[in-house]
């Protein structure tokens, strides 16, 4: 029999538990260690989870297969980097990074490593979004032509004041799109294909005594298929109306689903193809109140658990990983051009994630 991968977690905030959660359902992982600068949180998880607490700049040298990189975005580059460089299959948190530089060194890195990185976009792993994308790519749909993306969120200034990193362009790289909007303008492109020009606009409606990054953002998206898309985001809302990601194909087909309420498995909520008419209101059970953000991220560890497990058959069986740091690069492409738009006043090109990636 193989010996157990030996798994380690680096940053042991919100996030983490879902990976620690996922390893233990794993009987081919171990998880054996655990880093944070801060040691008290670190000391704290490691009790939790049964895993040895390490400083970040000891644990890569400890007896590794694998880490998951739960570090805020900003710092995902050079935790995988330092991870690379030892040897280590990596699987990071979303989004890969805030600027497509740094993803590009990212994977380049691990190419030169030869280990796996995968970054996780948990929301894939949902039956109704998997549905979606079968509905694409056997032309039930047809071309995808026409996308919706609504991410109608609330939080407060508990949650922005809750770590220092949170709200300032420089520490988390963006508000509403970069931090909660990746997720569903991940599936907006993994189903309408490649972006090449947006046009946004993005303000700060609610939490400006907190944030300096924006709460609230709107955006037109044209993809090279020729389809076009429409996002709203904004995490102003009291209380929130949870997501929906919804595709309409040449055909006159649409497809899309709700997560309501934020964090509950989503639903398909029209299923409108040839032959079958379905649907229904994700409020049809009534609006309800604001759900706690440990709520929010402990519904979704199922998801997490699904893709922490592809991620470590990829890595045992030499193959790419379900979400690689190449497809990871491709929502935060759309992300820089939002902000670039939102910026200039003018649509703005999508970078090509393959120059980024290879420049
Ligand atoms: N997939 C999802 O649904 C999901 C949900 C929540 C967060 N995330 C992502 O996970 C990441 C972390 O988010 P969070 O909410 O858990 O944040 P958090 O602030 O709760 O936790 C981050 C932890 O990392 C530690 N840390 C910071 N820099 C570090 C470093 N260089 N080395 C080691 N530890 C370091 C902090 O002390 C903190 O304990 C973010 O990129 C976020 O976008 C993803």
């Amino acid at each position: 029999m193989t010996p157990p991968l030996r798994a380690a977690v680096i940053g042991c905030g919100n996030v983490a538990a879902n990976h620690a959660a996922a390893y233990a359902e794993l009987p081919d992982v171990e998880l054996v260690g655990c880093a944070d600068v801060d040691p008290e949180r670190a000391a704290a998880f490691a009790g939790r989870y049964g895993a040895a607490p390490a400083r970040p700049d000891e644990i890569l040298d400890s007896e590794l297969d694998l880490v998951s990189v739960c570090t805020p975005h900003p710092t995902h580059e050079a935790v995988v980097t330092a991870a690379a460089s030892r040897g280590l299959h990596i699987l990071c948190e979303k989004p890969i990074a805030t600027d497509l530089a740094a993803a590009g060194r990212m994977v380049r890195a691990c190419d030169d490593a030869g280990v796996t990185l995968g970054v996780l976009f948990q929301r894939r792993f949902w039956p109704a979004a998997q549905r979606i994308r079968r509905a694409v790519d056997d032309g039930t749909l047809g071309r995808p032509v026409l996308g919706d993306v609504a991410v109608l969120l609330h939080r407060d200034s508990t949650y922005y004041n809750a770590d220092p990193w949170r709200g300032t362009w420089a520490t988390d790289g963006g508000g509403v799109l970069m931090t909660q909007a990746v997720h569903q303008l991940d599936l907006l492109q993994w189903y309408m294909g490649d972006p090449v020009e947006v046009s946004a606009a993005h303000a700060t409606f609610a939490h400006g005594d907190a944030i300096e990054v924006e709460d609230t953002a709107v955006a037109t998206v044209r993809f090279a298929g020729g389809g076009l898309a429409t996002v709203s985001a904004s995490t102003a809302l009291t209380p929130g109306l949870g997501c929906r990601v919804r595709v309409t194909g040449a055909t006159g087909a649409t497809a899309g689903l709700s997560e309501y309420p934020e964090g509950t498995e989503a639903r398909l909520d029209v299923w409108a193809v040839p032959g079958a008419a379905e649907g229904g209101s994700p409020f049809g059970h009534g609006l309800t109140a604001d759900v706690e953000l440990s709520r929010i991220n402990g519904a979704l560890a199922p998801f997490h658990a699904l893709q922490v497990a592809d991620f470590v058959e990829a890595v045992r069986d030499g193959r790419d990983p379900a979400v690689t740091g190449r497809e990871a690069t491709r929502s935060l492409a759309m992300l820089t051009a939002l902000y670039a738009s939102a910026a200039s006043g003018r649509p703005e090109p999508v970078p090509t994630v393959k120059e980024e990636i290879t420049a």
